[in-house]
Order: C-alpha cells, then sequence, then structure tokens
C-alpha cells in the first residue's frame, strides 16, 4: 500500500475535470475497501446499489439511511486514504432541506463518509445547493436515476428532446456546487457531450469513453451475480464461478475426509495423549 498517499478532497477531485481520469467503484465492506485502496482507485462509493447487492431485494427501494452508515463505517475502515461517497437513499432528500441536511449529515458524521450522492438533475438542484452551502460535499447523478426506475434499468437520453433534458440536467447539478457527477446509462456521445457541457467531472457508467472518470459495480466486475447484474459492466474476472467451486471443494473434502488434514489440526503431546488415556480409563 502507498504510504505517502493522501485522501483526495473534494476540491482536489474537481481540479481532475479533463485531467487523469478518475477511478470509482461500488463496494459496501471492509475487506473489498482495503483491496480497492491497495490497487490505488481514488474514490469509493459506498452505493445503495448494496440493496440489490448485497442484502438480496429487488431494487434499491428499501435501503435505509442506517443500512448504508452501517455499511461506510466498514468501507471507511478498510479505506481510510479513500474518498468515499456515501449514497443517499431512496426518500431520504425529498422531504425537505431539514430532512436532506439531516440525512447528509447522519452519513457524513455517523458513517465517515467524506461526501454524499444524490440522484436526479432539474429537480433536486435547490437541495444540492442547500447541502452544499451546509458545507457538504455532493456528487449529483444523472441520466438512469436507479431509485426512481421502478427496476427496469434501461439506456436514457436516446432521442432529442430527452438527451437535451439530461444535458440541461447536468447543468442544473453542476451550477447548484456539486463537485462531481455520475451520469448512468447514456449513449457514448451523450456522455461526451454532457461531459464537455459542465465544468465539474463526469463519472460514467455505461457513459462511454469521454466522460472524467469512471465508476462500475465491484460485483459485476468481478464476475459475482446478484440481484443487480448490469450486463454492459466489463468483468475483469469470474470470482463467482471460482468462489462456488471453492465451497464445493470444501464440501466434498469435509464429506469424504480429506479436510481437515493433519496441516489444519493441533496436535496433542504423546505424553499428554498417554496421561489423558489414563486417566479416562481409571474413570
Ligand atoms: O448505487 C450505486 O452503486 C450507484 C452506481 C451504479 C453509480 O449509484
Amino acid at each position: 500500500m502507498d504510504g505517502e498517499r493522501t485522501k483526495l478532497t473534494a476540491r482536489e477531485i474537481v481540479t481532475r475535470k479533463g485531467g487523469a481520469k478518475l477511478t470509482m467503484l461500488a463496494v459496501y465492506d471492509y475487506p473489498f475497501a482495503r483491496l480497492v485502496e491497495a490497487a490505488g482507485l481514488e474514490l469509493i462509493l459506498v452505493g445503495d446499489s448494496l440493496g440489490m447487492v448485497v442484502l438480496g431485494y429487488d431494487t434499491p427501494v428499501p435501503v435505509t439511511v442506517d443500512d448504508v452508515i452501517y455499511h461506510c463505517r466498514a468501507v471507511v475502515r478498510g479505506a481510510p486514504k479513500t474518498h468515499v461517497v456515501a449514497d443517499m437513499p431512496y426518500l431520504s432528500y425529498h422531504l425537505s432541506d431539514e430532512q436532506a441536511l439531516t440525512n447528509a449529515g447522519r452519513l457524513i458524521q455517523e458513517g465517515g463518509a467524506d461526501a454524499v450522492k444524490l440522484e436526479g438533475g432539474r429537480t433536486i438542484a435547490a437541495r444540492i445547493r442547500r447541502l452544499v452551502d451546509a458545507g457538504i460535499p455532493v456528487m449529483g447523478h444523472i441520466g438512469l436515476t436507479p431509485q426512481l426506475a421502478g427496476g427496469s434499468f434501461g439506456v436514457q437520453g436516446q432521442d432529442v428532446s430527452s438527451a437535451l433534458g439530461i444535458i440541461a440536467d447536468a447543468r442544473a447539478v453542476a451550477d447548484a456546487g456539486a463537485y462531481a457527477m455520475v451520469v448512468e446509462a447514456v449513449p457514448a456521445e451523450l456522455g461526451k457531450l454532457i461531459t464537455e457541457a459542465v465544468v465539474i467531472p463526469t463519472i460514467g457508467i455505461a457513459a462511454g469513453p469521454d466522460c472524467d472518470g469512471q465508476t462500475l459495480v465491484s460485483t459485476d466486475l468481478l464476475g459475482i451475480e446478484s440481484k443487480l447484474f448490469l450486463n454492459f459492466a466489463k468483468r475483469y474476472a469470474e470470482l463467482g464461478g471460482d468462489i462456488q467451486t471453492a465451497f464445493t471443494s470444501y464440501l466434498n473434502e469435509v464429506r469424504g475426509g480429506q479436510f481437515p488434514g493433519p496441516e489444519h489440526s493441533f496436535a496433542m503431546p504423546e505424553e499428554t495423549m498417554q496421561a489423558l488415556q489414563s486417566a479416562l480409563n481409571r474413570g
């Protein structure tokens, strides 16, 4: 692990606009966070995808602020030098500025996150401004917004009117003071136009190569299937199959008597064993 490395601040992330690509992954626990930090990625998202990836829900909707805090604390312990963004769950910021401030504050203070992420564009811009004015770094999220997608995760912005709408969303989020934004599931050409339209970094997921950074859900990248499996994601490993093979080998070896072997067991000294046998025989 890089001893000199320091955590990027939101301000430093803004300066990466147009520069070296930012890398972010959605992870949810201590061991994965450690591995992401050791690999050198700059950002971790404790995404509400955790509802589908870790908790087995069909959508992110049931995820609570407490769920995100719980996972965020583990991630922060594993990746103390990585900028950690906590997702604000469904309906945790829609009711009022006060509700949004309270919940964003909890994610920062109790969860240890460096920033929060909110889904939505023009409709949520005033709320982003309110959080930013209170000193809370906000990452936006436009294009496909899974909390509002009703479980259908299709490509957005495929006609002129909806593409223009997403560009307007991007501008509204940037003007409201967000320091970066996720752009999800738009054609690559639109990802480029959005990136050119705003002064803050765009972090794409299925939004083409021209965004200022990229993000993926870690289990997709690792080939571990869950209730969420985004088929556009590149699989850099097939760990789901490898893990299942390991579990099956364990089962077979336990049943077949190959595990545990002597190297996995503690031995009792011969004289202790003899004394124990004598004691048992006397009793
Ligand atoms: O919840 C999540 O993991 C996300 C990513 C898909 C960007 O929002």
